[in-house]
């Protein structure tokens, strides 16, 4: 009789188990969380903006500068932006997580394959900052910098 009941018990335990495998995997795969774009970290070279990574003018007070971080370094060709407008940074990971940091500015992204990370940032003054990786990633951490001209 208890056999019975421990039987009942296993099959209820993995009837749970395989639901809830189930649900976090359908989650994931259709609900973003925190509602952040979602990009195929395989297909990041052929997925507009990152398919020419760089600096576009979007209007008169509006830049976007697109991002490609990777072990071991930043693919973001010709970094120069002006003072005083808008730069919205977006960035994606092909590999591992990073950040996508400025020095001295509050610029400080976590860059997560699969995702797309948007930050806003207007530069006070013109000069050469420093960006860098703040999240350890690897052999090639200390490697990963990159400078962005402001005019
Ligand atoms: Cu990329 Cu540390």
């Amino acid at each position: 009789k208890f056999e019975k009941i421990w039987l009942t018990f296993g099959i209820v335990a993995l009837a749970v188990f395989l639901g809830v495998v189930g649900v976090s995997a359908f989650s994931q795969d259709h609900t973003p969380a925190g509602g952040m774009d979602t990009i195929d970290p395989k297909k990041v070279n052929e997925t507009a903006p990152f398919d020419k990574p760089g600096v576009t003018q979007l209007d008169d007070d509006t830049y976007q500068v697109a991002i490609v971080a990777m072990a071991f370094g930043y693919n973001a060709p010709d970094l120069k932006v002006p003072a005083g407008k808008e730069i919205i940074f977006k960035v994606t990971s092909t590999d591992v997580v990073h950040s996508f940091t400025i020095d001295n500015t509050k610029v400080n992204m976590m860059v997560v394959p699969g995702r797309i990370t948007t930050k806003s940032y207007t530069f006070d003054k013109p000069g050469k900052y420093l960006i860098l990786c703040n999240e350890y990633c690897g052999t090639g951490h200390h490697m990963m910098f990159n400078e962005i001209e402001v005019y």
